[in-house]
């Protein structure tokens, strides 16, 4: 059987390091495609992007993050944000950004370009919206990092699923 959503799960990694080869509109725009199909609360969909490529806006967000580097580098950056305005509740609103963000990152796998969700960017998040143009409204979530590839090197690790399964009610006995 083929498990081709299992397969992007386990082989995306963050992506930091990419070539010149440009990110079309196209493939943001099925990216976007890809964050907007998932699930949220009451189907709120709370979330907005910035598409961004130009490298004069690039620099300026690379001065919000020790991770300036990759911020100046990416192709294309994606901005995400929750509309505050189209919340209805916190808790349930973040884990819709979180969900929307992880579509676009295994879709981005998919496609054969690579990302990383930028999140330490976070600490000047109203700095970023005004190099944006963006009212404060827009509540930063991620800032991700696109393009394609410079290299396949990337590991990661996972602690063993037993660190994690806290209990197995009702599980057949082994
Ligand atoms: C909420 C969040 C914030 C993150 N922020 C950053 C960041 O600012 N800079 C960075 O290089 N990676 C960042 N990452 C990527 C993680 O470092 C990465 O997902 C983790 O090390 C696991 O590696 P993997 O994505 O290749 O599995 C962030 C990931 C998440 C989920």
């Amino acid at each position: 059987m083929e498990e081709p959503v299992f397969n992007a799960i386990l082989g995306r990694r963050s992506i930091r390091e990419f070539t010149d080869q440009p990110v079309t509109t196209a493939q943001l725009h099925k990216i976007v495609t890809a964050g907007i199909w998932a699930p949220s609360g009451l189907n709120n969909q709370p979330w907005r992007f910035v598409l961004i490529r130009d490298k004069d806006t690039a620099g300026r967000l690379a001065e919000q993050t020790r991770y300036g580097r990759i911020v100046e580098s990416a192709p294309a950056l994606i901005g995400v944000f929750l509309d505050t305005e189209a919340m209805y509740d916190p808790v349930k609103d973040h884990q819709a950004a979180g969900a929307c963000i992880q579509n676009m990152l295994l879709c981005i796998t998919e496609m054969g370009l690579g990302a990383v969700w930028l999140g330490q960017i976070l600490q000047n998040k109203h700095r970023v919206n005004e190099i944006l143009g963006l009212d404060p409204r827009y509540d930063l979530m991620a800032l991700l990092a696109v393009g394609h590839p410079a290299h396949r090197n990337q590991r990661s690790r996972r602690r063993p699923l037993a660190d994690f399964i806290l209990n197995d009610i009702g599980g057949e006995k082994t």
